[in-house]
């Protein structure tokens, strides 16, 4: 290779490592996800074709053309998602984009395997096999990801057997590839290859709880990092390794992180069928059926907040939902102004996917500095005097601390209980994601604000304002 292209893979490897970097504060994601895209557009544009010419060396040919519409379809398609999508959609979306990435590593690796060139070359083609099968994977159980969390496909689907099943798909897929390294020109081994792996790819997501989708999608996401670089090996495509090594690691990486904020282990999301057990279903706990809550008016619980010193928000999937970000940093504020002492504590899987409540908080320009993680706030917590309770609930489950029996039991949460008051807003008795009651409500210390969280926060902070 010579140095100008090596030079060029270098500068690209380098603005993928950056933007992944940058992608780690909500204060500099936006620059981290331009680096990243500077960085694929580059290699798009200038990086070598397999037979050593740049895209533009090659002159106006079909490649060319096919590439100009790729980028452009890409672009549009990619605009037009991400003005639109709902900030609580983001998981949905983010599984669609996947599944598509999987799905073209897969095709890739799949017109290139069919080349005669590869024939004498196991190592080449087993990479290539590795690419369609984990890409086709993914894509499929990226699909399937989108549709539970879309609502389409709610409860966990499991039947006597499955395990097996799978377990026999998964022994015929090994065996098919086996048999196409040896014969890499069987096409029908090579279409039931796909679609087994296609199936697989349904059958492992099929039965995950919906509660469980964004550690899948994370996972789903590192095998379409594997595939891509997978691919970039066979095509001697370094930048393709380099972005598919990524993905795959930071992928793994997220997922690990995610396991263990829920302290479940991944054999666990993949195998636990989380959400399927009566136990975990609505109605939840019938310990509780029947006790009462003390509910609690907006004026009152202003008061509260105004006359604190210290005051811990949690913000919750509901704050999402009800797009309340800018009347808690209106909030805050106002407590700030009466120099109550205003600290944001923050689940790692508080919403929907990682980062959610980071985002949000900084898209209203809430300061860094008041956002606090669940291990910094817990041992503060005997202090505070209230805690406000946004749209969260599994987070701030007692039982997952407290009840063996729980499916959460051993998540770790935010130590809300132990505040002097705990002011919740949500707008009924529903459970959150996990589909469990939450006894905290029914604490001595514990007040419900009902109604939709960013109603009912415009009314705090008049209220406050006004006191
Ligand atoms: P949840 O437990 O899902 O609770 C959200 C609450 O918000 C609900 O109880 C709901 O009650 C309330 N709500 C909904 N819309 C509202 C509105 N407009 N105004 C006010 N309240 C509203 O949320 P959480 O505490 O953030 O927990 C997140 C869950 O997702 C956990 O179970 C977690 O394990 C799971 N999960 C998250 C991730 C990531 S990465 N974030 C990954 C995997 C799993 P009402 O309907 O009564 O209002």
């Amino acid at each position: 290779m010579n140095s100008a292209p090596a030079l060029l893979i270098l500068g690209v490897s380098v603005l993928f490592i950056l933007g992944i970097k940058l992608l780690a504060s909500p204060r500099t994601a936006r620059a981290g996800n331009l680096a990243a895209a500077a960085g694929m557009l580059i290699a798009l544009l200038a990086l070598h074709h397999p037979g050593g010419d740049s895209v533009w060396s090659l002159g106006w040919t079909f490649n060319r053309t096919l590439i100009a519409l790729g980028l452009g379809l890409g672009l549009g398609l990619g605009a037009v998602g991400a003005y639109s999508v709902k900030m609580t959609a983001m998981p949905q979306m983010v599984a669609l984009f996947n599944g598509l990435g999987g799905g073209a590593a897969a095709l890739v690796a799949g017109l290139e395997f069919r080349q005669p060139v590869h024939e004498s070359e196991p190592i080449i083609g087993g990479s290539l096999l590795f690419a369609v099968l984990i890409g086709s994977l993914s894509f499929a159980g990226s699909g399937i990801a989108y549709m539970k969390l879309e609502g389409k496909l709610e409860k966990p689907l499991t039947f006597p057997g499955q395990k097996i099943l799978n377990g026999l798909s998964l022994l015929a897929i090994l065996g098919l590839c086996g048999y196409l390294l040896s014969h890499p020109s069987s096409s029908p081994a090579f279409l039931i290859l796909g679609g087994l792996a296609l199936f697989f790819g349904v059958a492992m997501v099929l039965p995950i709880g919906g509660a469980d989708m964004p550690v899948v999608i994370s996972l789903l996401n590192s095998f379409t990092g594997l595939a891509v670089a997978a691919d970039g090996f066979a095509l001697h495509n370094l930048a393709m390794i380099v972005a598919g090594t990524l993905v795959g690691s930071s992928g793994t990486l997220l997922t690990l992180h995610m396991c263990r904020a829920m302290n479940r282990p991944v054999k666990n999301v993949l195998f636990g069928a989380f959400g399927a057990g009566a136990g975990a279903g609505a109605a939840g706990n019938s310990d509780l059926a029947g006790r009462a809550v003390k509910p609690i008016q907006s004026d009152e619980a202003a008061l509260l907040l105004a006359n604190a010193q210290q005051v811990v928000i949690i913000p919750g999937y509901g704050m999402a939902v009800a797009q309340a970000q800018h009347q808690v940093r209106d909030l805050s504020e106002a407590l700030g102004q009466r120099g109550v002492e205003v600290r944001f504590a923050i689940h790692p899987v508080a919403g929907r996917m990682p980062g959610h409540m980071n985002v949000l908080l900084a898209e209203a320009d809430v300061p860094y500095d008041q956002l606090c993680e669940m291990e910094v706030v817990n041992p503060l917590m005997a202090r505070v005097d209230v805690c406000l309770v946004i749209g969260a609930n599994d987070v701030v489950n007692p039982a997952a601390r407290e009840n063996p029996e729980s499916p959460i039991y051993g998540m770790p949460i935010i130590d809300a209980a132990r505040a002097r008051t705990v002011i919740v807003l949500k707008r009924s008795m529903a459970t959150g994601f996990a589909g469990i009651e939450n006894e905290l409500f029914h604490r001595d210390n514990a007040r419900m604000l009902f109604g939709d969280a960013k109603a009912t926060l415009q009314s705090l902070v008049t209220a406050v304002l006004a006191s």
